[in-house]
């Protein structure tokens, strides 16, 4: 009774802190929300068994935590090379350091998701299981290596962990002792997932860049109707698509196959061309489909590259299936094409709208991807679809949330929010909320995009922030309007005066965009900013914004 009495007084807040024993604490650390899912799938049948169960993300579980843990679940994904999601990043370190305490009482079991197509395959999940047991802890299942479709394995260790956690726990105690929703951060935003998404319907999907403009960014909004689904600024959205069906015909004439045989794809019977157009994945390659293309056309030099894994990762980046099969030729049957490609998967988009002003609608800002160099057709799966979807046409949708990219509590806080491109998009989702929490200034947008005139995403509505008082600096940085590049790293150096006094108050910094250069170059544009206006040396820079990071002062949604 009394470990019932103790649970019931904690708020959910707390709980993830000082999770009383003989609790089943789950941790994921998740940059998609795969590992999310997982977990928290995990956690309501635990819950269903009876268990106390303690969810969280890595990234806001308190390591000096660990050593009252008796029972840990992990579930964590591995990213590029062999990198942790960025919830992971803190928990992940620390298991490595010195400071790790040891945890002779703890029982657990990883659960690790990743993509055997790259070298270092679920290297995170395995960093996790190797320290855990070297600082004494016991496993209770071997880890579970999963792979890109890695549902059924998933399912299968959900089961066995919670076969092997029985014996541990007396749950006579803990069988009444349930958290409140809010520890289960899956289960309380909606009842549409990933796998259950809502079918809701485009409202607009309109041009934002000008008729000369080297790009084509949309705005996209769409009707939740009446799912009840909410999100919060900073939220992303998943997007189901199919592929299109000139793509897919095109495909197929190029392979040499007819359309309409009869496959199944899991549990259903369909034609080649519709497999294709519904279930596969043809517009993003990866590491594996490059290997089984190599071994069947026999190619010489794409077995090169197959087996370098630079050129490898460059020719991800820089083709699709439809190179593949243009360039590299190979006779290939109905059965052995479906099996070599992938499930077509969601994308998440940040979304662009606060429900506080736009109620059941979700906004996206889309950039088109097109590319046709040497007339191969290529382009982003779901942004395509999105640009031809007719009005009132249905998409699948769910959202994603995302807890590491938040507003600050405090309406006093300033904020300094830094998108380029498609990276403004969570921005208008941030000035749309705090407008409609009546708060003034104390907001900085810097923004950047090739041409002022073509590319100014959203004109009228940051002018109409600036006019109205809630935003109270917008910093341009239009990329191509003169002879040398003008990035938003560029405006941060010039006002980086500036900026450092809008730090040392307290200000929280976000960066939404491109990961591979600009949020690097953005970052050492701050580096540089506490040196020369901070007196910081370099070390003591990198530990500044190190600092800012851990107090989630310093965000990133970036891509
Ligand atoms: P560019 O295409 O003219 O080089 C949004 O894509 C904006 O980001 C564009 O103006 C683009 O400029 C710019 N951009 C490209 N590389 C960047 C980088 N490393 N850092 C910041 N902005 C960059």
């Amino acid at each position: 009774a009394t470990a019932e009495q103790g649970t019931n007084l904690l708020s959910s807040e707390t709980a993830a802190q000082s999770a009383p024993a003989q609790t089943i604490t789950i941790l994921y650390g998740s940059q998609t929300g795969n590992g999310r899912g997982v977990a928290s799938e995990l956690a309501a049948k635990a819950q269903a068994q009876g268990y106390a169960v303690n969810l969280a993300s890595m990234g806001d579980y308190k390591v000096r935590q660990l050593k009252q843990e008796t029972i840990l679940l992990a579930v964590v994904s591995t990213h590029g090379e062999g990198e942790a999601p960025d919830d992971a990043i803190e928990l992940h370190k620390f298991l490595a350091s010195k400071r790790a305490p040891k945890l002779d009482n703890l029982n657990y079991s990883v659960l690790a998701l990743g993509d055997t197509s790259y070298e270092f395959f679920c290297q995170t999940g395995k960093d996790f299981d190797e320290r855990l047991t070297a600082l004494g802890a016991k496993s209770i299942q071997p880890i579970a290596l999963c792979d890109v479709d890695y549902e059924s394995a998933a399912e299968q260790w959900q089961q066995s962990v919670l076969e092997a956690v029985k014996p541990l726990i007396d749950t006579s105690g803990a069988s009444v002792v349930s958290l409140s929703g809010a520890g289960l951060p899956g289960a309380t935003t909606s009842a549409f997932t990933k796998q259950k998404p809502f079918t809701a319907e485009l409202l607009v999907s309109q041009k934002l860049t000008g008729r000369d403009s080297d790009r084509d960014v949309r705005h996209v909004e769409i009707d939740l109707g009446e799912s009840g689904i909410r999100y919060q600024a900073g939220d992303a959205l998943g997007v189901w698509f199919t592929n299109s069906e000139t793509l897919v015909d095109e495909l197929l004439t190029k392979l040499s196959l007819e359309g309409d045989e009869a496959v199944t794809v899991g549990k259903d019977a369909l034609s080649l061309k519709q497999a294709l157009i519904e279930k596969k994945e043809l517009t993003q390659l990866y590491p594996g489909l490059i290997k089984d293309w190599s071994a069947l056309s026999g190619n010489g030099e794409l077995i090169a590259i197959a087996e370098d894994k630079e050129l490898t990762r460059q020719f991800v980046h820089n083709n699709q299936l439809a190179d593949l099969v243009t360039n590299y030729s190979a006779e290939v049957t109905a059965l052995q094409l479906l099996s070599m490609l992938r499930p077509i998967t969601p994308r998440l988009y940040s979304i662009a709208s606060s429900q506080s002003e736009v109620e059941s609608e979700v906004h996206l800002t889309v950039a088109l991807v097109e590319d046709d160099r040497d007339g191969i057709a290529r382009f982003g799966g779901a942004s395509q679809f999105l640009a031809q979807a007719d009005e009132a046409a249905e998409i699948k949708v769910y959202v994603e949330p995302n807890n590491h990219f938040r507003l600050p509590q405090n309406p006093e806080t300033p904020v300094i929010m830094v998108g380029p491109g498609t990276g403004v998009a969570p921005f208008r989702a941030f000035m749309q909320e705090r407008a409609a929490q009546g708060i003034e200034g104390n907001s900085w947008l810097i923004f950047g995009n090739p041409h002022f005139e073509q590319d100014f995403l959203y004109q009228t509505e940051w002018q109409q922030y600036l006019n109205d008082g809630s935003l109270s600096r917008i910093d341009l940085a239009f990329s191509r309007d003169q002879e040398h590049k003008i990035y938003v790293q560029h405006k941060i150096a010039e006002q980086g005066e500036e900026l450092w006094r809008w730090l040392e108050s307290g200000a929280h910094f976000y960066i939404c965009g491109d990961a591979e250069r600009m949020a690097k170059d953005v970052h050492q544009a701050l580096l540089d900013v506490a040196v020369k206006f901070g007196g910081k040396s370099a070390e003591e820079a990198d530990a500044y914004f190190e600092n800012l990071r851990s107090e989630k002062r310093y965000q990133k949604d970036v891509y």
